[in-house]
């Protein structure tokens, strides 16, 4: 398991009093008022209509309804004052009929409508009745002496009014219309052009955060997001440096940890090596000059020469962990078999099936070094915590790398692993060289797999 950093998105994330205004889109944010406040505007501009047009109306069609009402008294006075009130009320009535509005109606023809408005055939009967019309027709009462006979009707033809609201109504639906079509066209092109660079900027950090800084972010759109994708190219500038030093510091740890082993090792190989053999040679003299052969089992000497032989036996194991000469000596793929060799004799029932490329002989210094240890704490930890049947184990060169794997079919890995002494030498091992470590499960296998990338190509 590589260790990564906290997921960005994670820590990103905001507590919301408002979760759908938060779930859409920088688009959607932005058209949606826009739509709303030209709905509103629409919806009040419905409303001024359904308030003021019943006044506007009236007001309009008052002077009509006060010539009706002048044409009416000044009818009645005329009658009254007429020889022939008969005739002159037919003169009336005739030169009348071309007025469109103000009519006479004889008494006893069959009564017309009081409501005598005319509307437009052309405009939608939803919108008139929006327009909430008033009773603004009159009937005025015309008499010779007492007796009643006809009526002076008021009949405004409102088509001509009406017609112009709704046209009025009609341009502006039509330039909310266009207006919220032109501000939903700049609000779509105007994110998209700011969306876009903000998605290379996401997708730049999301290299720099799998280790990747040598790509950099193209500087697009306004002037605020390509401060940040240049703000975003520094940091991957300053976190490659970061990286490199690191890597080198690493390196650095790792050469004199293993050169402060071979010292150690050299010391109690020089030190104890000479030691152990003294006391072999004098547990051996101290025994019965006389008999041939090893001191008799019980004795002291026997004691004490078993203790030596095992002490030797500790210190070559100690040897071999804190430096392994075999690397040095017989070659790497050599010495990788020879760790199989003593895992296979430690689990005789494990099952041992492994690969190991005889070109890492060829390699040399830290890179064999790492190689070899990868594979000595691989083996180890499949001996102690894996409980398993089968082992394989590949160490090949394959083009600039060599691929390392240790697999087994044994419990897995705990849920919450946490890296010992162990892990973290490997992984600091390899990182020091660049390398790159993952421990998972696959497959129904525990894995452990190493890629370190070479220098120079070998085996050619
Ligand atoms: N092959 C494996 N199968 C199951 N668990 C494993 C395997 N390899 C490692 N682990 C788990 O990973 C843990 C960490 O391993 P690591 O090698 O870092 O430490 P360790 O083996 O416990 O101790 P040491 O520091 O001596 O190596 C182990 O304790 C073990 O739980
Ligand atoms: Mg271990």
């Amino acid at each position: 398991m590589e260790p990564k950093l906290p997921r960005l998105s994670k820590s990103l994330s905001t507590k919301s009093s408002n979760p759908l205004w938060n779930r859409l889109s920088l688009r959607a944010r932005l058209l949606l008022p826009l739509a709303a406040m030209i709905v509103g505007a629409l919806l009040l501009g419905g409303l001024a209509l359904e308030t003021f047009s019943p006044e506007q109306f009236a007001d309009e069609n008052a002077q009509g309804a006060r010539s009706a009402q002048l044409v009416a008294d000044a009818l009645n006075a005329a009658l009254a004052a007429a020889n022939n009130p008969q005739q002159t009320l037919d003169a009336f009535a005739d030169g009348l009929g071309t007025l469109a509005a103000i009519e006479f109606v004889p008494a006893g023809s069959k009564p017309p409508r009081t409501t005598t408005e005319t509307y437009p055939g052309n405009v939608p009967a939803w919108f008139t009745a929006l327009l909430q019309i008033p009773q603004l027709g009159s009937t005025h009462p015309i008499r010779i002496g007492t007796a009643h006979v006809g009526d002076i009707l008021f009949k405004p033809d409102l088509s001509a009014e009406i017609l112009e609201k709704w046209v009025g109504f009609l341009a502006i639906v039509a330039s909310a219309a266009a207006l919220m079509l032109l501000a939903g066209l700049s609000a779509y092109f105007t994110t998209g052009t700011a969306l876009h660079p903000l998605a290379q900027l996401g997708a730049g950090l999301t290299r720099m955060r799998n280790g990747d800084f040598d790509a950099t972010i193209p500087l697009a759109g306004p002037p605020e997001i390509r401060r940040s994708c240049a703000e975003a190219n520094e940091l991957a500038a300053t976190l490659k440096r970061l990286s490199r030093d690191n890597r080198n510091l690493l390196r650095k740890l790792v050469a004199v940890q293993d050169d402060e082993r071979r010292e150690l090792a050299r010391e109690l190989h020089d030190e104890m090596g000479p030691l152990l053999f003294a006391i072999r040679a004098n547990a051996t003299a101290l025994s019965d000059p006389e008999a041939e052969g090893p001191p008799e089992p019980g004795s002291p000497a026997h004691g004490i020469l078993s203790a030596a032989e095992a002490l030797q036996q500790a210190n070559r194991r100690v040897l071999e962990g804190l430096s392994p000469v075999y690397v040095a000596e017989l070659g790497l793929a050599a010495s990788i078999q020879a760790l199989l060799r003593n895992a296979q004799s430690q689990a005789p029932g494990l099952c041992v099936a492994s690969r190991i490329d005889h070109r890492l002989n060829e390699l040399d210094g830290l890179i064999s070094q790492t190689t070899y240890r990868v594979i000595q704490e691989g083996l180890t930890n499949v001996l102690r915590h894996a409980q398993a049947t089968t082992m394989g184990v590949v160490a090949t060169v394959n083009g600039d790398q060599i691929q390392i794997e240790i697999t087994d079919d044994g419990v897995g890995l705990p849920r919450d692993l946490t890296f010992g002494r162990g892990l973290t030498g490997m992984h600091d091992r390899v990182r020091a060289l660049d390398g790159k470590l993952q421990v998972l499960r696959e497959h129904g296998r525990t894995v452990a797999r190493c890629r370190l990338p070479l220098d120079h190509p070998v085996g050619q």
